[in-house]
């Protein structure tokens, strides 16, 4: 991109390399400024054609340049048809998702779990239903008074959007709920999906008109859901099948299986092969009938579901992070596919660490094309162990060779087998650079990191000067998950670097005002419009929760769950950062204390001690502070006694687990922590408690039993 004036853009086949990669930035933008307008504003500015248009263009473009295909493009928001904008919904209980198993020890080890936090015995039964996992689309339906008010789709879990017209054209969706005693507002949850054969059919008919054709069942699902047009959606074959909830003002049941019953009684399809198990035998021996009926199926779909059945137990197992205790998906094996390695090039992250990715030709494996493969470090190329066991034994990877790629949901895909009769003479083994790609050309390390892992990554000794760094930290400063800043996504980011106008965070902020210098809205590509955005969501972040402050630092090993601990644990900016400079000074209280908190230990310590250690850092945290407020955490709401309270579980308990213990203790608003200080107030001890009731007496910490405990939390 480079600062000429304005000029109507070239036909995609007349692209260079360069001129694609601005094309690709400035319809991005584009794009997102026309969604903003459409979603938020309400004030769409062109007309639907003219967006399909923009849309195509993009896609055209990445379909000949697929090496600039990134996370944050507009072409991977799933199922996204041209025209399918809607308004957003915010969820009223998060949509959230599953854990994976894969393998039977995987299942085992989460019956295990689920004894060990609710204290049963191996005599206990746990009776569980078992459901097929529907590859669709998760959609929540929305009854106040028994009649549907609005339909949602998933979006990122908080915040879905309306497809309300659409969803009335199914059948499976009832639009009263039927029967007597319903709740005054229910929120059905369940899986919108096409039948194998109307998928097949629709492509047919698609094929004939010209019009798009969907690479699978689910994609066809999404694709027929996010039209403007209701009409298209009615003559779309979906189906519903419900299977969860969320907002609910009474419960009809007090079991899964009978929240299952009773969807069928309000009107609705649940899945017909559901059943109860009450063993880790019988859910293994579901999967596998359920697997081998798969083919057979008129639906797709990916695993199997299991859910505790007492509702009571799904609540005190509750959730960790995003997913529950209480469920898992058991997946079918990976898909896989044949294809030819082509070349091996380097990624340097954040952190400075490579990480080899293979460029594939490019192949199909279950309904999406897999050009990029990560290749994880240089002992796995080479076959000898790490995070080789993915990799066939004895195999290594040479450029050139047939190799078995393997994709299984989410997952990045991996080579996980070489066709050595297919290996070509000219295969050429791979050797790993000694010097880091980036313009710094600095000494490749191998080894410790200043955390004493990563033992196989090679890694980049340039730190704070590498621009790859640099770049892949302002990617995650902008991300959605830290300030979430709208219209700078990564390809922004590396228009900004490049210019030099954003090396480090506090530069995003100061943009604005550094504009009449280099006057965005005179760059190709840029308009008034698109800067005003622009600098409008910068300005809207300049207020930012702690937690994503402290994530967004991009500190190694803090990622959400941990800067919200640390964000919870401290409460304010100003306490935490004291905390962390006298950690790096080895104060040993500071790091009682920050060790004291629930999921913080040494790992976490020694990183921040590195990051808080190094002048560089301290330098980019000033300055970047010095534009932000950053909000205090509010501490979690509760009138609970034990609220705001930091409690130590120590010795053995007998009503319930420890684990189960430091959950509730979490829900009721107290922090669980792991060691005593002055500033723990209860101890809660059980047979068995050694220094840490010590430790309690000796600070004049309130001493509870269990029963006491559990007394005092009205439990
Ligand atoms: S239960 C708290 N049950 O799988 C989680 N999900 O990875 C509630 N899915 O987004 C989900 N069949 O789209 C549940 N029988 C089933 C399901 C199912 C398909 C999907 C759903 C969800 C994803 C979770």
């Amino acid at each position: 991109m480079t600062a000429k004036p304005k000029k109507s853009p070239p036909a995609v086949d007349a692209l260079t390399k360069a001129q694609a990669k601005v094309e690709l930035m400035r319809l991005t933008l584009e794009i997102e400024g026309h969604d903003k307008r459409y979603y938020q504003d309400d004030a769409p500015k062109i007309s639907d054609a003219a967006y399909d248009e923009l849309r195509k263009r993009f896609n055209a473009i990445e379909a000949r340049f697929p090496e600039f295909v990134t996370g944050d493009s507009p072409s991977q928001k799933v199922g996204v048809a041209p025209s399918g904008r809607f308004k957003k919904v915010r969820h009223a209980v998060p949509m959230l998702s599953l854990d994976n198993a894969f393998a039977e020890e995987d299942v085992v080890d989460f019956v295990g779990r689920i004894r060990r936090f609710l204290k049963l015995g191996d005599e206990d039964e746990i009776d569980f239903s078992a459901e097929p996992k529907i590859d669709g689309l998760s959609m929540s339906l929305r009854y106040e008074g028994g009649e549907l008010v609005t339909a949602a789709t998933r979006g990122d879990g908080t915040e879905g959007e309306d497809v309300t017209a659409n969803i009335r054209t199914l059948e499976d969706v009832p639009k009263k709920l039927k029967g007597r005693n319903i709740p005054d507002v229910c929120e059905v949850r369940g899986e919108v999906y096409m039948t194998k054969q109307a998928f097949l059919a629709l492509n047919e008919r698609q094929k004939a008109a010209g019009e798009t054709i969907f690479a699978n069942p689910r994609n066809s699902a999404a694709g027929s859901l996010r039209q403007k047009d209701p009409g298209i959606t009615a003559s779309r074959p979906l189906g519903f099948f419900a299977y969860a909830w969320g907002e609910m003002s009474d419960m009809p049941a007090d079991l899964q299986s009978g929240m299952i019953s009773w969807f069928e009684r309000c009107g609705f399809k649940t899945n017909p092969l559901t059943k109860q198990c009450h063993s880790v035998e019988q859910l293994i021996a579901f999967h596998r009938k359920i697997e081998e009926q798969r083919a057979g199926l008129d639906y797709d779909i990916d695993g199997v579901v299991y859910k505790v059945d007492r509702l009571d137990w799904q609540e005190r197992l509750g959730f960790v992070s995003r997913t529950p205790r209480w469920a898992i998906a058991h997946k079918f094996p990976a898909e896989r596919a044949i294809t030819v390695l082509r070349d091996i090039e380097i990624q340097v992250g954040r952190t400075g660490s490579f990480t080899p990715v293979g460029k594939l030709e490019p192949v199909g494996v279950g309904g999406v094309i897999v050009q990029n493969v990560t290749l994880h470090n240089e002992d796995y190329i080479r076959g000898i162990g790490g995070d080789g066991e993915q990799l066939r034994e004895g195999r290594d990877i040479r450029i050139g060779d047939t190799v078995v790629v393997q994709r299984a949901g989410d997952v990045i895909p991996q080579i996980v087998d070489v066709v050595i009769d297919k290996r070509p003479k000219t295969a050429k083994e791979y050797h790993f650079p000694k010097k880091c790609p980036c313009p710094l050309h600095t000494d490749v390390v191998r080894g410790e990191t200043a955390t004493g892992e990563e033992g196989s990554r090679a890694r980049c000794t340039g730190e704070f000067a590498c621009p790859y760094q640099k770049i892949e930290h302002l990617k995650l400063f902008a991300s959605r998950r830290a300030f979430d800043i709208d219209g700078l996504g990564e390809k922004q980011i590396e228009f900004f670097f490049e210019q030099g106008w954003v090396t480090e965070p506090a530069d995003i902020f100061t943009l604005p005002k550094r504009n009449a210098k280099f006057k965005l809205e005179e760059i190709e590509g840029y308009g008034e419009t698109s800067v005003r955005n622009l600098f409008a969501s910068i300005e809207a972040r300049r207020n930012i929760s702690l937690e994503r402050f402290i994530f967004a630092l991009g500190m190694r090993h803090v990622g959400e769950t941990t800067a919200l601990a640390l964000a919870r644990g401290y409460g304010s900016w100003t306490a935490f950062h004291d905390a962390c400079l006298k950690v790096t000074k080895d104060d040993e209280e500071a790091i009682a204390e920050m060790d004291a908190l629930d999921q913080i230990g040494d790992t976490v310590i020694a990183s921040i001690k590195a990051y808080f250690g190094e002048s560089h850092n301290r330098g980019i945290v000033e300055r970047l502070t010095k534009e932000v407020t950053i909000l205090d955490t509010e501490k979690p709401k509760s009138n609970s006694a034990v609220a705001g309270k930091t409690v130590v579980f120590t010795g053995s308990l007998e009503k319930m687990t420890r684990d189960e213990a430091k959950a509730t203790a979490e829900r009721l608003g107290a922090k669980a922590a792991g060691s005593v200080s002055k500033k723990t107030d209860y101890v809660v001890a059980g047979p068995g408690a050694g220094s840490k009731l010590a430790e309690a007496k000796k600070h004049g910490v309130t001493v509870l039993t269990e029963d006491e405990w559990l007394k005092l939390v009205g439990e």
